[in-house]
C-alpha cells in the first residue's frame, strides 16, 4: 500500500477500507508515514468526510495504536461520561459521587491539562492531602470497594491521535467533525469504558458554537460508539455562559459538595441529574429514566451521595472534614466585588472571558509548566435573565492579589446590562440516542 494512492482515493471522495486505515494510522504511529503526507489526509478528511464505517474503523485504529485499560476486574458496567468542555463545569465533582452512591462503578482516569481552571485532578487536589498516585491494583481495589477512585493518566494511550491532534492543529484540520469524533471517543474507549455518555457543549464558551454543530459532532459520536460495541448517549447542553456560580478549584469542590446536599445552582444540579440519569440507566441499576433520576434524588435527600465523597476522598488521602466545613479548603486572602454601572436584566456572559479572567487569578494553567492557585477564581453572583440594580455584585473575585484591575475589565466586557427583561437560555437543547 502507497500512501500517495490513499490520500488519492480519499481526496477523490471515495471510501477507505479497515485494511487501508489500519495501514495509515500504524504506520503514521510508527513514524514510516511521514508528517506531510499525514497533513495532506487530514484535509482530504476535512473536505471529503468519512463514512460511519471509516470514521468507526478510524477510531479503533487510533485505540489500538497504544495502551487500553483493562477494567475488567472492576464488577459492573462501567460508564464514563465525557464533556466536551466548557467554563466552570462542575459536573464531573458531582456526577462521580452521585452514581458511585448508586452502585455504579466509577473508575476516572483524569489529567490536568491546559485551561480556566485545573483539571478534574488539580480541582481534587484543593482538598488538603488528597492524592492520585495509586497503582493500577489499588486502583480497582477501590472502585470495587468504594465504587469510586480516581487515577492520574498513566501509559501511554491512543499515540496516534496525540501525534494527530498535534498536525492538525498547525494545518488548519482540527474543526472536522469526523476527525474531533473518532478523536474523542478514542480516548473514551482506550480509557476502557463499557458505556459512554457524552454531554456535548453549545454556545459562545463551547468548541461548537451552534445547536446544530455541536448536534452533528454528537450524532458522530454516538454512531461511533454504538459501532464499536460501547453504548453511547448524548445531551447536548449550553455553554452560552459558565455552568453554575463557581470557576476556580477549591470554589468547585465547594460548589459541587453544596450540589450533593441539595443546595447547589439550579443549572448544574439539573445537568447533574439528566447526565446521572443516563449513567445509572446505561449501568443497568435502573429500569427507566424516570426511576433513575429518583434515585438520584434520593441519594441526595439522604445523605449518600455525601457519605460515598466522604469515603473516596479519605481513601484517597483527602481531608474529609471539608465535606462538613469547607473553609477547611484552601482560602483566598481577598476577595473584591465587580459591581453593576446600570440597573437592569442580565442579557449576556461572554463563558470564555469569565474563563480567562479566572485563569489571570491563577486558577489555570497558561503552559504546562504554570503552577495553579487552588484557591481563587470567581463566583458570578447573577446569570443571565437575572434583574440587576445600579451597585449589585455580578461577580466576587478570589484573589492572593490585591490588583485584580484587570480581571475587573475582563469580568466587565464580558457582562452585557439590557434595558429589557430576557429569557435565561435553554440548559438542555437535546438527547441523542
Ligand atoms: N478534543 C479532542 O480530544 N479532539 C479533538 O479533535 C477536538 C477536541
Ligand atoms: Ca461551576
Amino acid at each position: 500500500m502507497r500512501m500517495v494512492d490513499l490520500i488519492q482515493k480519499k481526496r477523490d471522495g471515495k471510501e477507505l477500507t479497515k485494511a487501508e486505515i489500519d495501514h495509515i494510522i500504524q504506520n503514521y504511529t510508527k513514524g514510516e508515514i511521514p508528517d506531510y503526507q499525514m497533513s495532506a489526509f487530514a484535509m482530504a478528511v476535512y473536505f471529503k468526510d468519512m463514512t460511519t464505517e471509516e470514521r468507526a474503523n478510524f477510531t479503533m485504529a487510533m485505540v489500538e495504536s497504544g495502551d487500553q485499560i483493562d477494567l475488567s476486574a472492576i464488577e459492573g458496567i462501567k460508564v464514563d461520561k465525557h464533556s466536551t468542555g466548557g467554563v466552570g463545569d462542575t459536573t464531573t465533582l458531582v456526577l462521580a459521587p452521585l452514581v458511585a452512591a448508586l452502585g455504579v462503578p466509577v473508575a476516572k482516569m483524569s489529567g490536568r491539562g491546559l485551561g480556566h481552571t485545573g483539571g478534574t485532578i488539580d480541582k481534587l487536589e484543593a482538598v488538603p492531602g488528597f492524592h492520585v498516585e495509586i497503582d493500577n491494583e489499588q486502583f480497582i481495589e477501590l472502585v470495587n470497594k468504594n465504587k469510586l477512585a480516581v487515577i492520574g493518566q498513566s501509559g501511554n494511550l491512543t499515540p496516534a491521535d496525540k501525534k494527530l491532534y498535534g498536525l492538525r492543529d498547525v494545518t488548519a484540520t482540527v474543526n472536522s467533525i469526523p476527525l474531533i469524533a473518532s478523536s474523542i471517543m478514542s480516548k473514551k474507549i482506550a480509557a476502557g469504558a463499557d458505556a459512554i455518555v457524552l454531554d456535548v457543549k453549545t454556545g459562545a464558551g463551547a468548541f461548537m458554537k451552534t445547536p446544530e454543530e455541536a448536534e452533528e459532532l454528537a450524532n458522530a459520536m454516538v454512531k461511533i460508539g454504538n459501532a464499536v460495541g460501547r453504548n453511547t448517549m448524548a445531551v447536548i447542553s449550553d455553554m452560552s455562559q459558565p455552568l453554575g456560580l463557581a470557576i476556580g478549584n477549591a470554589l468547585e469542590i465547594k460548589e459541587a459538595i453544596d450540589t450533593l446536599n441539595g443546595k447547589g445552582p439550579k443549572d448544574l444540579e439539573e445537568l447533574c441529574l439528566t447526565l446521572g440519569s443516563h449513567m445509572v440507566y446505561l449501568a443497568k441499576k435502573a429500569s427507566s429514566l424516570e426511576e433513575a433520576r429518583e434515585m438520584l434524588k434520593d441519594a441526595i435527600s439522604s445523605g449518600k451521595a455525601l457519605e460515598t465523597l466522604k469515603v473516596f476522598l479519605k481513601a484517597q488521602g483527602g481531608d474529609d472534614s471539608v465535606v462538613d466545613h469547607p473553609e477547611n479548603l484552601p482560602q483566598a486572602a481577598h476577595t473584591f466585588e465587580l459591581t453593576a454601572d446600570e440597573d437592569g436584566y442580565v442579557s449576556e456572559i461572554i463563558a470564555d472571558e469569565i474563563g480567562t479572567a479566572a485563569m489571570i487569578l491563577g486558577a489555570g494553567r497558561a503552559t504546562k509548566e504554570s503552577e495553579i492557585d487552588l484557591a481563587v477564581g470567581l463566583m458570578l453572583n447573577k446569570k443571565v435573565g437575572d434583574q440587576v440594580s445600579k451597585g449589585d455584585s455580578l461577580v466576587t473575585i478570589y484573589s492572593n492579589t490585591e490588583n485584580v484591575e484587570d480581571v475587573k475589565n475582563r469580568i466587565r466586557s464580558a457582562y452585557t446590562i439590557s434595558k429589557n427583561a430576557v429569557d435565561a437560555p435553554p440548559l438542555i437543547y437535546k438527547e441523542i440516542k
